[in-house]
């Protein structure tokens, strides 16, 4: 593990390098509060009950934006490309990332429904068990959020922000950041399927059928046996079948499958499309070292995707 490798795995993990390790199945289960403020106002849909209108139309997946301009703008020109007009986003849209407040209001004005994520709860209530980088980025991008001098878009942030709901149930599946049962904070890793058998049984029991996730910023489908495909593994396609699956569309922002190219996935009448883009990762390196709070990691680790 590299000397600079933040300090607290539990926010951090490095899924793919992370060797068969018991802890995370065995954490205890002190996740803070996941329900909104009830004060808050609806401008977020993902705040209204289970959404029987969910169509046979595709619909874009998105997740872990954390910040990145660069690797969302991509992704967004390859939606509208396709012609798909529905986004859903899973959440971390914001912390660790140098441009949180463009890439906020893009994915107000895009997206259909936003999912809260561990980030998300940190700049809107308090960092839950991050590690110094990560909380540090998480107060700074506080700070972009409150001293934005338009009173009209800084209010309107919050107010999407405080929204944010921790599950969306639809005719279709459900969309949780982390997992069914700790919908913030679980992370469901790839190697689970080997060291966390009870873990994975218990949340693939709290499922119907489809439940797309993202949080540990690596893409597959993880299926009951229990066992997890790589997107490469599938061909970048997961047929839909009457099986259970828990679909992780990977990250925008911050990749950690050690491809640096952004991740989104696209939900088809029957299938589910996996897909990596390139982006200018330079520019967010850049960016990321010329503002002192955000840790120069947080840079390199987009170059490695890690
Ligand atoms: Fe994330």
């Amino acid at each position: 593990m590299p000397a600079e490798m933040p300090q607290n795995p539990s926010d951090e993990a490095e899924p793919l390098a992370r060797l068969s390790s018991m802890k995370n199945a065995h954490k205890p289960d002190a996740a803070p509060p996941e329900s909104p403020p009830e004060d808050a106002a609806n401008a977020n849909p993902a705040a209204a009950p289970a959404d029987p209108a969910i169509d046979q139309e595709p619909m874009a997946i998105i997740s872990d934006i954390h910040g990145n301009l660069e690797g969302l703008t991509v992704v967004m020109e390859e939606i509208n490309k396709r012609g798909i007009r529905r986004i859903c986003c899973l959440g971390d849209v914001i912390g660790y990332g140098p441009n949180p407040l463009e890439c906020m209001d893009i994915v107000i004005n895009a997206c259909e429904f936003t999912i809260m994520g561990n980030h998300d709860f940190a700049i809107f209530y308090e960092p839950y068990n991050f590690n110094t980088a990560a909380e540090n980025a998480a107060f700074w991008t506080r700070g972009q959020f409150e001293t934005d001098t338009d009173r009209e878009r800084r209010n309107r942030r919050w107010r999407y922000l405080g929204s944010m709901q921790t599950r969306l149930n639809t005719s279709r599946f459900l969309a949780v950041h982390g997992s069914p049962r700790r919908p913030i904070n679980e992370y469901i890793f790839p190697d689970d399927i080997f060291s966390a058998q009870q873990k994975i049984s218990l949340i693939f029991d709290r499922i119907t059928h489809l439940c797309f996730v993202g949080h540990t910023h690596v893409p597959g489908v993880f299926v009951q046996h229990p066992d997890f495909y790589s997107p490469e593994d599938l061909g970048n396609k997961y047929v839909i079948s009457d099986e259970k699956a828990i679909i992780n569309v990977g990250s925008v922002g911050q990749p950690r499958d050690h491809d640096p190219r952004s991740s989104f996935a696209i939900l088809h009448p029957d299938h589910v499309e996996f897909i990596r883009l390139p982006y200018d990762v330079a520019t967010t390196v850049e960016k990321v070292r010329a503002i002192d709070a955000l840790d120069n990691f947080l840079g390199q680790r987009l170059v490695e995707g890690t």
